[in-house]
């Protein structure tokens, strides 16, 4: 039962906050150093202003799209975020149970509290897999075969987190990452050499990340769609696009990696302009209503993801907390397509922006 009272992924993020001891909270919740990048996501999106159209004809209208041959219902994606299992004791199963139940489209972590073939069985319809290439090939291999036989229907490869970014409140707030990982399960972890004058960070960590050659080899092992997340800068995009990648998502990780970094809302009109239209462009970052949503679309993505919300929803409510999170946000979408008079997301173009000095955008 979801409490009365929530109407908005805020009113979720407000309940959860309660719920969690503030170390894991931090872990959940928080951001990269200053939090910079994390806020400024939230900012970029409140700042752009919509243009409302009355009396259009929006009868037929629906939210339906097309994305690596799926049928989806609308283009709310569940974001890979690791560990469901501190914020619910139905962990994954329990997020996506509530994905299915509202036809939408859930990334499964690397680092997902449960092993993927479990996630895999606990509901029916696709769902896509993040993957972390591994220091050793045939152990980015076995992850892969793990996948591919647990039924993803994509491979979504983080590539901005070679380390992790600095997380001072996790770190002030003692928050310690405990349990392992069942999807590594057998697998080796990168190891830490020991030079003189050189930091763990770029002896170990950094000697063993991967590389722009490991997604042409990733690209050579598998028939899944290969759609790189993290992607922020358009020369990087335009790699993408020459290393065989079929995606790219623009994600600063919820500002959780690089501290000052763009927005994504700044990132993602300079690289859907360096794609133009070669591969499908997703977006992520502070994405917590339906204008937010639309905003993207506008901005030349063809979907968003949502990540701590998903966490907020599956705390407060379970399976059933997530669906009814993606319905609101859904509906809310629906309410700003009405009221930009769009009646399809292929309809939805930079044309639903205010543009404040009057040029037609
Ligand atoms: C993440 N994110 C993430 N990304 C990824 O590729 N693999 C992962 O395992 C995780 N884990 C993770 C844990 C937690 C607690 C958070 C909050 C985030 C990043 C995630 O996929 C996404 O990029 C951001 O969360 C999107 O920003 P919002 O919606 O949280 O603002």
């Amino acid at each position: 039962p979801i409490p009365s009272g929530i109407t908005c992924a805020g009113d979720y993020e407000d309940r959860a906050a309660g719920m969690f001891d503030p170390a894991t909270f931090a872990y959940l919740n928080g951001a990269g150093a200053d939090g910079i990048t994390a806020r400024a996501n939230r900012a970029a999106w409140d700042a752009i202003r919509l243009e409302p159209r009355v009396l259009a004809d929006m009868r037929g209208a629906d939210t339906e799209t097309r994305l690596f041959g799926l049928n989806l219902a609308h283009p709310l994606m569940l974001a890979p975020v690791a560990r469901h299992g501190l914020a619910h004791p139905g962990a994954e199963c329990a997020t996506r149970r509530g994905a299915a139940a509202t036809g939408s489209l859930m990334v499964v972590s690397t680092q997902s509290s449960m092993a993927i073939e479990e996630v895999a069985a606990c509901a029916p319809g696709p769902f896509w897999f993040q993957f972390y290439l591994q220091p050793r090939r045939e152990d980015s291999e076995r992850l892969l075969r793990r996948a591919e036989a647990a039924g993803c229907a994509a491979l979504v490869v983080t590539v901005d987190a070679p380390v992790s970014g600095l997380r001072n409140a996790e770190q002030r707030a003692g928050f310690v990452p405990a349990g392992d990982c069942p999807n590594l399960d057998g697998l080796r972890p990168p190891v830490v050499r020991d030079l003189p004058g050189r930091g763990p960070t770029f002896l170990g960590l950094m000697d063993a990340a991967p590389r722009w050659g490991d997604i042409a080899w990733l690209k050579s092992r598998t028939r899944l769609p290969v759609i790189l997340k993290g992607i922020m800068s358009p020369n990087d995009a335009l790699r993408a696009v020459e290393a065989g990648a079929d995606g790219i998502i623009v994600s600063n990780h919820g500002g959780r990696t690089l501290d000052t970094a763009p927005a994504t809302a700044e990132a993602l009109p300079r690289i859907t302009r360096a794609i133009a239209g070669r591969i499908p462009v997703l977006c992520d970052g502070g994405i917590r209503r339906g204008t937010d949503v639309l905003k993207a679309l506008a901005l030349g993505a063809q979907a968003v993801l949502i990540g701590r919300p998903q966490i907020h929803a599956l705390a407060v409510g379970g399976a059933t907390g997530v669906a009814h999170l993606v319905s609101i946000l859904r509906s809310e979408l629906e309410v700003a397509m009405a009221l930009t008079g769009r009646r399809s997301i292929a309809g939805i173009d930079a044309g639903v922006i205010w543009s404040s000095d009057g040029s037609s955008p």
